[in-house]
């Protein structure tokens, strides 16, 4: 179902006792009555912690990655049923870092997602084009083709366990964001290419994000945009009162 989603996405920051007292801030601070579904995704180490701690909020938690295999002699790595068996039920794929330096491509994202999926977890699918992508006009190519290489062969009922982000690389951690403008015409494009191969239901009814440089004062802005159904948010997700501010733009 299309709900509102504020996702912080914590990447490798915060030790435990940081990650602690950032979700006691959070609980303290967040609001009661805002229609979205929020979300944390601290570090592995901390996500047990991070999941009985907010037991009993309306806040959940999210693992950053996850590995394909059921389990196995993969050295440093975590599974799906690790994750679920200590209560954490959402995972981010595809995140552009987990792209670039991880060197994940849409082949692994899709055997990724599959994973997933068979074990009734929800993935933040990420995806969003390069600078010169855009330069060269390449964007809706690129965004199209992650969509259909990492994701498009699963069935139409596992869209329920699926939400979008659109992260274009060029706005991650810069500073720099799309316009409202830019980020509502990419994500009206994603519905329309989900609408042309899975139907109007599905795409009515996914939730699509927008990731890069969200910040407080420019958030109320992006989340206004029709087809933008909240964000997944890096650097502002570590301060509370940032992240606090950003999900109030969700209004
Ligand atoms: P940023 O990161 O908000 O720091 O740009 C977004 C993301 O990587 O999800």
């Amino acid at each position: 179902m299309r709900r509102n989603i504020v996702a912080g996405n914590w990447k490798m920051n915060k030790n435990a006792e940081e990650t602690e007292d950032l979700l006691n801030e959070l609980i303290d601070k967040l609001p009661h009555d805002v229609e979205a579904q929020i979300i944390v995704a601290p570090t592995f180490v901390n996500l047990s912690s991070a999941a009985d701690h907010l037991e009993f909020t309306n806040i959940t938690v999210a693992a950053q990655n996850m590995h394909q295999a059921e389990s196995g002699a993969y050295t440093g790595e975590i599974s799906a049923s690790m994750l679920t068996s200590i209560g954490v039920r959402t995972v981010i794929l595809g995140h552009s870092e987990r792209r670039a330096y991880f060197h994940e491509n849409d082949a692994l994202l899709a055997s990724k997602v599959d994973t997933a999926l068979s074990h009734d977890m929800e993935v933040i699918f990420c995806f969003g084009e390069e600078l010169k992508d855009r330069q060269n006009n390449q964007h809706f190519n690129v965004v199209e083709n992650q969509l259909r290489d990492g994701l498009f062969h699963i069935s139409k009922a596992s869209w329920e366990h699926i939400v979008l982000a659109y992260e274009p690389v060029w706005a991650i951690g810069t500073g720099e964001t799309a316009s409202p403008e830019q980020a509502q015409e990419m994500h009206h494009f994603i519905r329309e290419t989900v609408r042309s191969v899975f139907g109007s239901d599905v795409a009515e009814d996914v939730s699509i994000l927008y990731g890069g440089s969200v910040k407080p004062d420019n958030a109320k802005e992006i989340f206004s945009k029709p087809d933008v159904d909240g964000g997944l948010i890096g650097g502002a997700a570590l301060k509370a009162d940032d992240f606090v501010a950003i999900v109030n733009g969700i209004r």
